[in-house]
């Protein structure tokens, strides 16, 4: 856990190289433009980097959550906006592996580990978003199909995908009265709304997804009727560690950067590094930095080993994203002037950073999330 092997570490290579290399071009420009160019994530596809976790007969590299970790830190050390890609078009994937039919997997599976297709997952809407059982969009069985009626919103990849999987209900309220499907992004009826104007991840597309009578046949719900909420949340404990690990990316970027800085600067007639002030600073950066990392590496780590971790990776996503803030927060504070200027890049990991406490669930979910957990853990409730 605290050294990857030699393999492990040339995957991480490989993902900092192409990542460096090719995303580094329109870096700027792109999130100046908010545009997304999804052949990105089909290169990386190329490389094996969308499929990591996704079992080799399915067309991933069947490897392990920590593996994912080091190749999305590697990512976001660019761009956040590609780790979000990559980490959300595994959602399918994850789901699929766990919950899918076999004709499903074969359907799916090998494109979206390949990077060829686009994956994205619909669960929140305007008036549901933390309290996600609340959700209501309606799947009503109509003979051998199922039509699907609602709007989702703040979906990563709307527009862009070829396959949702759309949480909808076909039962009563609450989360048992949830089913999940797989809807095509070519589907009759399926249109998108608006495309949402952010702070930051602006080359990550959020758009609003409109399902206006889009038919599906039965075979495309995932597994029994009422399992939906079980399956978006199974799907949200892994998205977390991967969030975690973006977030990771973000704080090691800012340190590197920020610790060359002040090394570089002069004030006084020495190295900015060498007062105090700075130095301090930048050693409170890379404490959280290092803390995030293994606590990400240790909710990996308990998911590949099939042992519990819904509360550690509730714990990584917290840790991680609030440190992700207050490192690039603390990364422009030591840039001083230029920090704040669209001449370095620290701005805009500021600014990534600030969504990462907001998506796949709220820090403060979380939180409530880790409190359950303690409640159990002392045989209450
Ligand atoms: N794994 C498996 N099952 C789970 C689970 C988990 N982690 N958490 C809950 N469940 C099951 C429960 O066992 C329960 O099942 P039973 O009824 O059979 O007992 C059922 O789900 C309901 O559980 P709760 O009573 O705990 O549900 P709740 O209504 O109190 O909600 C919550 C819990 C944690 C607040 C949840 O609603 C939540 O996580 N909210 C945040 C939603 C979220 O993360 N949204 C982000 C969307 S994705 C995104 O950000 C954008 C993107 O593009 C990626």
């Amino acid at each position: 856990m605290f050294e990857p092997t030699e393999e492990q570490a040339a995957l991480a290579e490989a993902a900092r190289d192409f990542c460096q290399g090719t995303l580094t071009e329109t870096l700027k420009a792109d999130d100046e433009a908010e545009v997304f160019r999804p052949e990105i994530v089909k290169a990386m596809g190329e490389m094996g980097l969308c499929g990591i976790p996704t079992p080799e007969e399915h067309g991933g590299l069947g490897l392990g959550y920590y593996e994912y970790c080091l190749v999305l830190e590697e990512i976001a050390k660019v761009s956040a906006s590609y780790a979000v890609s990559v980490a959300v078009t595994g959602l399918p994937q994850v789901i699929l592996t766990l919950f899918g039919s076999d004709a499903q997997k074969q359907r799916w599976l090998p494109g979206l580990a390949a990077g060829e297709l686009l994956g994205a997952f619909a669960l929140s809407e305007p008036e549901s978003g933390s309290d996600a059982a609340s959700l209501k969009t309606t799947a009503v069985r109509d003979g051998d199909d199922y039509v699907l009626t609602g709007t989702k919103f703040w979906i990563t990849h709307g527009s862009y995908a070829d396959v949702y999987v759309v949480m909808a209900r076909t039962g009563g309220p609450g989360a048992r009265g949830v089913s999940a499907f797989l809807v095509p992004g070519d589907a009759a009826n399926l249109s998108f709304g608006r495309k949402e104007e952010k702070m930051g991840m602006r080359a990550s597309p959020t758009v609003e997804v409109v399902l206006d009578g889009v038919r599906v046949p039965a075979s495309a719900r995932i597994g029994d009727e009422g399992i939906g909420f079980t399956v978006a949340m199974t799907a949200l404990d892994s998205g977390r560690i991967t969030i975690g690990a973006s977030a990771v990316g973000l704080c090691q970027a800012s340190l590197e950067y920020a610790t060359r800085y002040a090394t570089e600067r002069r004030q006084f007639g020495t190295p900015i590094i060498d007062f105090q002030g700075v130095g301090f600073m930048l050693a409170d950066m890379a404490c959280r930095t290092e803390t995030s990392r293994l606590l990400v590496h240790k909710a990996a780590t308990l998911k590949d080993a099939k042992r519990p971790y819904s509360d550690i990776a509730a714990m990584a996503k917290v840790t991680a994203t609030d440190a992700a803030m207050a490192v690039t927060t603390d990364a422009v504070q030591v840039l001083g002037g230029y920090g704040y200027t669209r001449e370095h890049p620290v701005e805009r990991w500021m600014r990534d950073a600030k969504v990462m406490q907001i998506v796949e669930g709220t820090n403060q979910i979380q939180r409530l999330v880790i409190a359950r957990h303690l409640k159990k853990q002392h045989g209450i409730g």
